[in-house]
């Protein structure tokens, strides 16, 4: 499973791209909105710029040709760009106009496994099951990304990849890992806890005591 950053924070992207593991970045108007970032595509044409991989940004207008007209504008603005599409009627028809054009779409906002089958059919590069939003309302939101990457196993000709969203705390990783998940992608603070664990922390202060004993005799 590969992992991709969920924010618009460039002081975060830049802090983790350091650490060498993260292969992409997602955003939303809510993260762009947190972020305080007050141009959006110059937010997003440096986040372009800083990782070299997939950079999803979101589509926020409505009606299919306006969104296609967007879209298009959002694909220019840097080679690694993927616009996100959300889970919609309207939203496939988009889809499937902007993948005959080439244009990367991370189909967002999902919640079911239809709404996964048919963004995977009209073209969508990513799909991205809202995890943990879906636990927000008492379902078990991992349990969609299991059953998305089972359907899609099934059918081989898919290679729509499946980005685990709404990511809130380390296990969430794990379940996705072991669902099979192509991505996830997590806040910045989840991904520091990933790598933390209390015993690697004694553990280093425990070597560097002895060492420190062994080096005075
Ligand atoms: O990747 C989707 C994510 O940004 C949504 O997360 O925490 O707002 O549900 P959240």
């Amino acid at each position: 499973m590969r992992i991709f950053l969920d924010t618009a924070n460039i002081e975060q992207i830049k802090q983790a791209a350091k650490l060498g593991v993260v292969s992409g970045v997602t955003t939303n108007p809510s993260l762009v909105s947190q972020a305080g970032a007050t141009d959006y595509e110059a937010t997003i044409k440096e986040i372009c710029s800083i990782i070299s991989g997939p950079i999803s940004t979101e589509v926020v207008v409505e009606g299919v040709e306006a969104m296609v007209e967007q879209a298009r504008q959002i694909s220019t603005w840097a080679p690694n760009v993927v616009v996100k599409i959300p889970a919609t009627a309207e939203g496939l028809e988009v889809t499937s106009i902007l993948a005959k054009e080439k244009i990367k779409v991370n189909f967002t906002l999902c919640f079911s496994v239809n709404q996964a089958l048919l963004g995977a059919r009209a073209g969508a590069a990513y799909i991205s099951p809202f995890v943990g939003r879906l636990d927000d309302i008492g379902q078990d939101g991992m349990q969609l990304v299991r059953d998305i990457v089972d359907v899609f196993q099934k059918y081989p000709e898919i290679r729509t990849e499946v980005i685990a969203a709404s990511i809130r705390h380390p296990q969430h990783c794990v379940e996705a890992a072991k669902a099979g998940a192509h991505i996830a992608t997590v806040p910045y603070p989840v991904l520091m806890q990933m790598i933390r664990h209390p015993l690697t922390d004694t553990g280093i202060s425990r070597f560097l005591a002895d060492w420190r004993s062994v080096s005075r005799r």
